[in-house]
């Protein structure tokens, strides 16, 4: 590398099972290849009993042989404070892991472009909550970047599809977006025949806890209970886990072209001081009776989103496919079908959403955080992308309800609301409000973002104190409070006990 910063905006596709990287090239977004030659890079971190750490493709294949040293799919915990991954004592929090897996990305897009990288835009699942989102950027700041932004996956690839030269696309669009871990499906307004495209969001549905890794469970579950083995559950293993999964994703994929395919390995693991193989068939059928369930997830999800917002199969234009789980012929059928919409896979479904980070990084101007004095990001891009919040954000009430203070589906720029607090007993210094996300109406149904405390409340009688809180979302998608006392003239402090939002500085 030389001493040399690059101008460019890196876009990264942060995945749980695979991740890439890419940079606008004459207005054409590239995708850069890792240091290992490849377009995408497996989101795999694993701890060497020397202290050190690989990631990618060597960290992939030490998985079998490193096992308990060896995380994948780190995302799925992205934003919960309870997981740690311990490897000889060292906790490292999902935060911690996500950076190493930036930091490769980061320090092979420098080895590739001859100069150091500052400036990032990573996407997240549009249905990622506040603090998830949140936490990936504090990963992106973890592994070095000096400016991160967020972006939403579908919006990215609808933007990779959009801004492709030649390849223009206009009108009511549907991300269809299954990937290793999560699904999402939005529903993009494009309009790119005027002087600023506009792509503007109009709904975000989705499940952060459904993607390809619940195929290959299924596979791999069924292929246990074909196992010659007695007594404990051979999954328990985890040599044979990993073995198993391997065999089970290959497996898909070959599904995938293929009516039938033979799962042959002749050493799985131990079990009774034996060594186990296996030697089997599976057809499609069968592994489409395996994810009946998961199908009709994703249908669910689909007629929400389009139920959402108010759309029928008449009044879309356009289905795009994104994710690796989108080559699952059963996914594509079950999307055209709900859909009425011969999806379009022109393109690669697994570097679309990095090929629109890209993008993103250096064109787009996103309005966020409430009509008036929220930040307007400018750039002196040409596109113009209007996002939603995803899920309702508010607080929990004294008998235990929700209480939404933004409604789910709402517009960024309308992202913002005000609510009045007091106290309950005389002279009391410090109020705690719940903040939630979600759309059930018990709070604690919903995922928990934040405890914010607020105290320097000069003592008054209860009741007396008058306690304006406002939420906005900023352009990352992040919640953030403020809070004022309006009797007084008293500065309020607001502090986040369970450090989620990250609303400290505001209040
Ligand atoms: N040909 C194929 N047939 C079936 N599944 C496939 C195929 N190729 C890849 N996959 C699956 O796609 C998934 C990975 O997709 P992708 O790289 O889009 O996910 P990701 O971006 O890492 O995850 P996410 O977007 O959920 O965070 C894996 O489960 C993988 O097994
Ligand atoms: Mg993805």
């Amino acid at each position: 590398m030389s001493g040399d910063t690059s101008e460019k905006t890196l876009g990264i596709d942060l995945g749980t099972t695979n991740s890439g990287m890419a940079i606008l090239e004459n207005d054409e977004p590239q995708m850069l290849q890792n240091n290992e030659g490849d377009d995408l890079t497996p989101s795999v971190v694993s701890f060497g009993d020397d202290g050190s750490v690989d990631v990618g493709k060597r960290a992939n294949s030490l998985a079998a042989e490193r096992p308990g040293r060896t995380k994948r799919e780190i995302k799925l915990e992205m934003g919960n404070e309870d997981y740690e991954f311990v490897v000889d004592g060292t906790e490292h929090s999902p935060v911690d892991i996500s950076a190493e897996i930036l930091g490769k990305i980061k320090r092979d897009a420098e080895d590739y472009l001859r100069a150091s990288v500052s400036d990032v835009v990573i996407t997240v699942p549009a249905y990622f909550s506040s603090d998830q989102k949140r936490n990936t950027k504090r990963a992106g700041e973890e592994a070095g970047f000096d400016s991160v932004e967020l972006t939403n996956e579908p919006t990215a690839a609808a933007l990779a599809y959009g801004e492709k030269q030649g390849q223009e696309i206009d009108g009511t669009t549907l991300v269809f977006d299954f990937g290793g871990g999560t699904l999402d499906v939005s529903i993009i307004e494009i309009e790119t025949d005027r002087d600023v495209p506009e792509y503007e969001v109009k709904v975000a549905e989705g499940n952060n806890e459904l993607g390809g890794r619940d195929f290959d469970r299924a596979i791999m579950e069924h292929l246990a209970g074909e196992l010659d083995v007695d007594g404990a559950d051979p999954l328990d293993d985890p040599e044979i886990e990993e073995n198993l999964r391997k065999a089970a994703e290959d497996a898909k994929i070959d599904l995938s072209t293929n009516e039938e395919t033979e799962v042959v390995k002749s050493y799985l693991g131990i079990v009774d001081g034996e060594p186990i193989d296996i030697d089997t068939t599976l057809t499609r059928g069968t592994f489409e009776g395996l994810i009946a369930d998961e199908l009709d997830a994703v249908r669910d999800e689909i007629t929400k989103a389009m139920d959402d917002a108010d759309v029928g199969a008449e009044d879309l234009d356009m289905v795009l496919l994104v994710g690796g789980s989108t080559y699952v012929p059963a996914v594509r059928d079950a999307v055209e079908e709900e859909t009425g919409v011969e999806p379009e896979r022109s393109r690669d479904p697994d570097q679309v959403v990095a090929e629109g980070a890209a993008v993103y990084g250096e064109k787009v101007n996103i309005e966020a955080g409430g009509q008036e004095g929220g930040d307007i990001e400018g750039k002196p891009g040409d596109i113009d992308v209007i996002e939603v919040i995803p899920a309702s954000l508010g607080t929990r009430l004294h008998d235990g309800s929700f209480d939404p203070i933004i409604e789910g589906n709402t517009n960024l720029g309308n992202a913002h609301g005000t609510e009045y607090y007091s106290t309950v007993e005389d002279n009391q210094t410090v109020v705690t409000i719940d903040v939630y996300q979600g759309e059930d109406p018990v709070a604690e149904n919903n995922t928990k973002l934040a405890d914010f405390r607020l105290t320097g409340i000069p003592p008054m009688p209860a009741g007396k104190p008058q306690i304006e809180v406002t939420f906005y979302v900023d352009e990352d998608g992040i919640l953030q409070v403020e809070a004022d006392e309006l009797t007084s003239d008293a500065e309020i402090e607001g502090e986040v006990t369970e450090d989620i939002t990250g609303t400290k500085d505001e209040a």
